[in-house]
């Protein structure tokens, strides 16, 4: 059979459509090579090259996805204007030993009478589902077709997005999907800063104030770890210090369940600080854990 040339930018041999990427993914699991998928929208920093680097130490062969999904983001939010540089992110890609790039269009991954929705219930309403209706429906469903249409091994996604981690877990394991979710820690700037696409959206007086956020989550830990019993109080004092650092809004400081992402009132299980803030017309989110006390 004749093999339709794949297309390649630079050195990288990228897929854009979902028979591409099967027949690609198919030749190396036929040989007997693990796959590993890294599914991103972009835009790519060291937060999701340290993905690719723990996908590379799990599996064979790695693949990363590249896919601005629509169905993500809520009417008034940065879709139009979110950063897009297919040729930057394909180099760093092959630098960092991507084997494939999968870059659909969006017809490809909605085609006209999509209709299919992928919901979590519970884990997605709470945190951010609150302030972003519709967002982890959003992600549930084109996460769920990536890890359909790739079939990888392995799955890799930052705990940076930590309530997202949960939710595609929860997902996983309930429609039974055949693949392990490897939760990968937050890269950080120097300052503690999360890397994230959107930091390039802060004016610089923002970005002076946005590590406060960080520290304003490890003090919350630190304090409960060290036996504060109120957490309600710990959370309150977060909040009085990011208001103090200058956040123009606080839409949560919450200390949940590591797993279910429930309410924590007492720290006798793993729990994670989360919160979503904003400076200007920028949004941040940042979590960090919290170790319980035996
Ligand atoms: P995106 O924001 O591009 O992030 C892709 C992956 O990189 C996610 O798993 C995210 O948690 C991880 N990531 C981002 N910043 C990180 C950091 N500083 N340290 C470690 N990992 C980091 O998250 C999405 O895209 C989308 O919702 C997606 C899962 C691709 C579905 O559309």
């Amino acid at each position: 059979m004749k093999r339709a040339t794949t297309e390649r930018i630079g050195k990288l041999p990228v897929a854009r459509r979902v028979i591409e990427l099967r027949r690609s993914i198919g030749g190396w699991r036929r040989a007997g090579e693990t796959v590993a998928l890294v599914p991103t929208m972009g835009a790519l920093h060291a937060g999701h090259l340290a993905l690719v680097a723990r996908a590379r130490e799990l599996c064979d062969r790695v693949v990363a996805s590249i896919f601005v999904n629509p169905a993500q983001f809520g009417p008034n939010e940065d879709f139009a204007r979110y950063p897009r540089n297919e040729a930057a992110d394909a180099a760093k890609l092959a630098q960092a030993r991507c084997d494939l790039l999968y870059a659909p269009a969006v017809e490809e991954i909605y085609p006209p009478g999509f209709s299919t929705t992928v919901t979590a219930g519970s884990i997605a309403e709470g945190l951010c589902g609150r302030f972003r209706p519709g967002h982890f429906a959003g992600v549930a469903t084109v996460v769920t077709k990536l890890l359909l249409e790739a079939q990888a091994d392995v799955a890799c996604f930052g705990e940076k997005d930590y309530q997202q981690l949960q939710v595609i877990r929860r997902v996983a394991r309930d429609l039974d999907i055949p693949v392990q979710i490897e939760g990968v820690a937050t890269v950080r700037e120097a300052d503690g800063l999360a890397l994230s696409s959107r930091n390039a959206y802060l004016a610089p007086e923002e970005r002076a104030i946005a590590p406060v956020l960080q520290r304003t989550l490890r003090d919350v830990a630190r304090r409960i770890e060290s036996g504060e019993t109120d957490i309600d109080a710990a959370v309150e004092a977060g909040i009085a210090e990011l208001a103090r650092a200058g956040f123009a809004k606080i839409d949560y400081l919450e200390v949940c369940d590591a797993e279910t992402l429930a309410p924590l009132t007492h720290a006798d299980r793993p729990g994670r600080v989360l919160a979503a803030v904003w400076l200007g017309r920028t949004r941040l989110i940042d979590n960090v854990r919290l170790t319980p006390l035996r």
